[in-house]
This record gives structure tokens, C-alpha cells and sequence, in this order.
């Protein structure tokens, strides 16, 4: 059995990581392995930022945001010499195996070390779940709980302005937080880069909701999308209705895990302690029908997430 092992985080943080971190590093002990703890992803093998965990070490940490780890992106890592250089570390440390807790780009990283013989894990944790191989992402149900909060603050003042609110919310690539919050907040339209859309097809629907009575709307735009200040004006002037552009920004990326990310990263920490119990490596963890399974890296790389097509008709089916 494997004796040592490390844990990191890295790419963009995400509410749960650190209950992720936790679950790795308990479960690892209670299994007589020996723990340390990787600082700011991969940049912690290349620069010898490593430090052993125990147990106190991830006290009080399931319910903060963040990642105790620290993260970082790292392109000496995506370099040959890079991952020569952190696989010395490794050694330097009798590392077998890594539990690597990231997204799409991690992952890859996570590959090119096991191709070395570190048995490497990876951990689905961004807030955008865009990541194919798994219907769930660590970080995913906080971030789109603190949207639903913003929006329904700027509704209020929305509603006493008579305005139209075009939200930017986060997903680099992927409008899955911008659908289930436009459903969850009522949005008028919902602009993802999945699908095509139309702004004119918008202000229509603006303006015959306008003679049901109805003078508030929100419109939710995916940052892959972009340009929310400039579909505002847009709106504001295809319709007559003031509007205001809101970007989100990192707000979505922080504050306390909601209880799905704390309960998922557990169970996903502690699965990927038992493969690496098994000495096995080079997969990644994901959710398959409520259930925790693993797949081969490359395969996972492979897979495309497919879009809730029916999510996005009844959204524009039941909002005005
Ligand atoms: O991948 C998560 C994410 O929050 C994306 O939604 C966003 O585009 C990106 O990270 C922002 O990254 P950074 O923090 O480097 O600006």
C-alpha cells in the first residue's frame, strides 16, 4: 500500500476545496499514511513549498471558503523540465501518490505526473461544473446560492426603477450557472455560449411582458458571453427600458461552502484516498447519478458535459 501521499488545489479556488483537503488528509492518516500538503498547486513541487499535515492541521477549515493551500496556475509546470522538476520533489519526498483538486487544466497536469509513475487522483473542484466526466463540481452549489442572493438584491431596486438588470455571472465557457440561477431568479432571457441568441428576440420579449404590466426584468449573460455593459445599452435602446449591466465577478468564488460542497468534497476526498490505497492512479473523480465514480484522465479529457437543452426551454417557457 501507498505510504505517502500529497494534496493540492490549484486553477481557480472554489467554496469546498478546503472540506476537499480536509477529507483527504483525515482519511489518509486514519489509514497509517504519512500527509503533506502542497502550497499553491503545482508551483508547490517545483519551488519545495510542501509541508506535512496532521490532523489539527485541517481543523475549522470545512466551513471557510478559499483554499488553505493556497492556488495558482502554473506554465513551468506544463513544461517537460517542469514536470521532471516536480517529480524529484516527489521523490525528494517519497511521494507515491497526489490528490490533485482542480479543474480541466489541472487534470492535465495530474496526467503528465502519473505518465511519470506518481500515482495521481484528481478532484472535480471549480465553481463553473464544466467538467464533462462528472454532473457535479465542488464549489458549483455555493457559487450559484451567492447569485441567487445578488440577483434578488438587484431586483429590488430594479423593481422601484422600473429598470432591466443584465447580471454577468461566471463560466469562462460553460452557461450552467447562468441557467439554473436565471430559472432560480425568474431571469427574462438567459444568454449562455452553448446556444445561439438573438437580442432583438430579447427586447421583444421585454416589451410584450411590458404590456402585461410587468416593468422589472432580469437578463442573466454567461462571462462566456461577455460584453454586459454592451447588451445593456443594446437592450436599453431596442426597448426604451433603462437598463444597468452588474458583473459578479470573484463574489461568486468566495464565502462559507454550502452543505452539498461540504458533503460532495468529503465523499470525494475520501474516494480518492481509497484508490490510492489500491495504488490506483491516473483518474479523476466525478458524479455519476448521485453516485461517486472515477474515470480514466484522458478519457475524463475527452468527454463533452452536455447542455441542459430542456432547462433553457422551460426557463424561457415560464419567465416574462
Ligand atoms: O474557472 C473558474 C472561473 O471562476 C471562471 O468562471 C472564470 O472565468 C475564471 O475562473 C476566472 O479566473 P481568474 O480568477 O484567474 O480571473
Amino acid at each position: 500500500m501507498i505510504k505517502t501521499i500529497g494534496v493540492l488545489t490549484s486553477g481557480g479556488d472554489a467554496p469546498g476545496m478546503n472540506a476537499a483537503v480536509r477529507a483527504v488528509v483525515r482519511a489518509a492518516l486514519k489509514k497509517g499514511m504519512t500527509v503533506y500538503g502542497l502550497k499553491r498547486g503545482y508551483c508547490g513541487l517545483l519551488e519545495d513549498d510542501i509541508e506535512p499535515m496532521d490532523e489539527m492541521s485541517v481543523a475549522g477549515i470545512i466551513s471557510r471558503g478559499g483554499t488553505m493551500l493556497y492556488t495558482a496556475r502554473s506554465a513551468e509546470f506544463r513544461t517537460e523540465q517542469g514536470v521532471l522538476k516536480a517529480k524529484a520533489t516527489c521523490e525528494k519526498y517519497g511521494l507515491e501518490g497526489l490528490v490533485v483538486i482542480g479543474g480541466d487544466g489541472s487534470f492535465r497536469g495530474a496526467a503528465d505526473l502519473s505518465a511519470h509513475g506518481i500515482l495521481c487522483v484528481g478532484l472535480p473542484g471549480t465553481i463553473d461544473n464544466d467538467i464533462a466526466c462528472t454532473e457535479y463540481t465542488i464549489g458549483y452549489d455555493t457559487a450559484m446560492n451567492t447569485v441567487v442572493e445578488m440577483v434578488d438584491k438587484l431586483r429590488d431596486t430594479c423593481h422601484s426603477h422600473d429598470r432591466c438588470s443584465v447580471v454577468e455571472v461566471m463560466g469562462r465557457n460553460a452557461g450552467h450557472i447562468a441557467l439554473n440561477t436565471g430559472v432560480a431568479c425568474g431571469a427574462t432571457f438567459v444568454l449562455v455560449p452553448e446556444l445561439p441568441y438573438d437580442l432583438d428576440e430579447v427586447a421583444k420579449k421585454m416589451l410584450e411582458t411590458k404590456k402585461t404590466g410587468k416593468q422589472n426584468f432580469i437578463v442573466i449573460v454567461a462571462e462566456g458571453i461577455g460584453h454586459s455593459e454592451l447588451i445593456a445599452k443594446t437592450l436599453e435602446a431596442k426597448t426604451g427600458i433603462e437598463a444597468r449591466a452588474t458583473i459578479l465577478g470573484h463574489v461568486q468564488r468566495g464565502g462559507s461552502p454550502t452543505l452539498r460542497d461540504r458533503v460532495v468534497a468529503s465523499e470525494m476526498g475520501y474516494y480518492a484516498v481509497e484508490l490510492l490505497e489500491n495504488d490506483i492512479g491516473n483518474r479523476v473523480v466525478g458524479m455519476q447519478q448521485g453516485k461517486i465514480v472515477d474515470f480514466d484522465i484522458q478519457e475524463a479529457l475527452s468527454m463533452k458535459k452536455p447542455f441542459d437543452e430542456k432547462l433553457y426551454q422551460i426557463s424561457n417557457t415560464i419567465s416574462i
